[in-house]
């Protein structure tokens, strides 16, 4: 890794400083291929440890939520279970409470999302350091991440998982099931039902959609 990028990773996520990566990456043996966690007990550190020193206790405990309602929707459909926990565990990677924290590595390897809302900052920031820190090479899951927020046009099926799961995470704190029996029963047509939900508490809320992303997933979903 350059050093610039090691400086850049760092001020995003200070903790990892004291952190040595490597005793972390196990290659998320902790899942098996369904994507459940082992029962045996390994004395390796691994990657949710390593997610632990990122993010906040709050928003570890909605990763793992995420993943697992990933994990479930994907099971119910034959896809690949442990492919969508990674992606649920890792969507808030890049989130951080900080404002403007972000902003450096955005400027630096992704300048083409600096117009970009700041809230939306963190989705690129996640693909990133999931590729980063926690190797992940997988295009599914990077795309997943970095654009659980806003969505897109042409999303692809684990994209389409993430972005309605994170939404309808029961830790949430409202009643979300109606639209995770939808996710259960159809990907595409629950992924669409949740934009919608999504763009009725905008204009209920009079939030106005403020980035190109989100503006060109609903149209390109049909969205009214
Ligand atoms: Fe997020
Ligand atoms: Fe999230």
């Amino acid at each position: 890794m350059n050093n610039n990028l090691e400086a850049i990773i760092y001020g995003v996520c200070p903790n990892l400083k004291n952190v040595d990566r490597n005793m972390f990456l196990t290659g998320f043996s902790f899942l098996d291929e369904d994507g459940f966690e082992k029962e045996e007990l390994s004395e390796d550190l691994d990657e949710r440890a390593l997610l632990g020193f990122m993010v906040s206790k709050k928003r570890y405990m909605h990763s793992l939520s995420v993943a697992a309602l990933c994990r479930k929707i994907a099971l119910i459909h034959g896809l690949d279970g442990r492919k969508a926990y990674i992606a649920g565990m890792l969507h808030d990677c890049g989130k951080r409470k900080v404002d403007g924290m972000l902003r450096p590595l955005i400027e630096e390897y992704m300048p083409e999302y600096l117009d970009f809302p700041e809230w939306a900052y963190h989705q690129f920031a996640g693909a990133f350091l999931a590729k980063e820190v926690f190797r992940i090479e997988d295009e599914d899951i990077l795309e997943a991440i970095r654009f659980h927020a806003t969505g897109k046009k042409e999303s692809g099926t684990y994209a389409k998982l993430v972005y309605a799961a994170d939404k309808i995470d029961p830790l949430r704190g409202y009643d979300s099931k109606y639209m995770i029996d939808a996710m259960e029963k159809d990907i595409d047509k629950g992924f669409a039902f949740v934009l919608q939900e999504n763009k009725d508490y905008l204009t209920k809320n009079g939030y106005k959609v403020d980035n190109p992303l989100t503006r060109e997933c609903f149209i390109y979903y049909k969205i009214k």
